[in-house]
């Protein structure tokens, strides 16, 4: 058996009083889209930041590749990152920079000074989410929708095996919604990401999972495919799938 890109392993994490995660176990492999689902406040957000090593989990493992992350130090970790690109939810763009700008940081951060390969890196990512030549514009000056690509060209400059996205739909009309999920789709496709995905936009669950994963009160309530979440009689998933509020998830 191949390594697991991600494995998770009985995680556990609270805050004060509040206990988020009450043992989270979860294996994802390279190259498919993972969707996670649930109710709001169910530890998605927090699950997804122990992935990429800004919480370190009270209890249990998480290895990337195999490396366990949840015990590196900041350069290390540093390093395991560059694996990943994230957009975060309400992901917003620095507004006083240019979307060039706002695209390089992440390799700027990473120390990259070459401004020639900054400037290619960064034409390569907006190409990636299909808005060439934009490097001069201000975030202001972009829709919604537009935005939401310069983040995900953000996500992509580094070149990253795995992209995570926080509710990459929230606020976007259905049109602007299956334009992203165009985009999700072919970094999977023709670049060979790795996708893991929270979101609530169920039309876009259907589109692009290969699995999902449904967490409820902490834990992981359920996982399978798209048409196994369809044909599944569980009244939660149900209730879920198709908005009514009878279920206590
Ligand atoms: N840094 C934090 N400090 C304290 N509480 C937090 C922190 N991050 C998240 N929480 C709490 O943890 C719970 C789960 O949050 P989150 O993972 O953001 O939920 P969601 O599933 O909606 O993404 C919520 O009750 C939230 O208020
Ligand atoms: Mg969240």
């Amino acid at each position: 058996m191949a390594t697991p890109l991600i494995e998770i392993d009985n995680v556990h994490q609270r805050f004060g009083e509040l206990e988020v995660l009450k043992g989270v176990s979860l294996k994802m492999n390279r190259g498919e889209t993972v969707v996670i689902l649930g109710g709001s406040g169910g530890g998605k957000s927090v699950l997804m930041k122990h992935i990429i090593g800004l919480l370190q989990p009270v209890k249990g493992s998480v290895k990337i590749e195999g490396q366990e992350i949840s015990n590196l130090k900041e350069r290390e970790l540093a390093e395991v990152r560059r694996k990943m690109g994230m957009m975060f939810q309400n992901g917003a763009l620095f507004d006083s920079l240019t979307v060039g700008q706002n695209i390089a940081f992440p390799l700027r951060e990473g120390g990259l000074r070459d401004e020639e390969e900054i400037a290619k890196r960064v034409e390569e990512a907006l190409a990636i989410v299909k808005l060439p030549d934009l490097e001069a514009k201000m975030p202001s000056e972009l829709s919604g929708g537009m935005r939401k690509r310069v983040a995900l060209a953000r996500a992509v400059v580094d070149r990253p095996c795995l992209i995570l996205y926080d509710e990459p739909h929230a606020g976007l009309d259905p049109v602007t919604a299956d334009n992203i999920d165009h985009l999700i789709k072919d970094l999977q496709t023709n670049h060979g990401i790795t996708n893991v995905i929270i979101t609530h936009e169920m039309r876009s669950v259907f589109r692009i999972a290969d699995r999902v994963v449904f967490m409820k009160e902490g834990k992981i309530y359920w996982e399978g495919t798209p048409e196994e979440l369809s044909a599944s009689q569980d009244q939660i998933l149900q209730d879920f799938i198709h908005g009514r509020s009878a279920g206590s998830w």
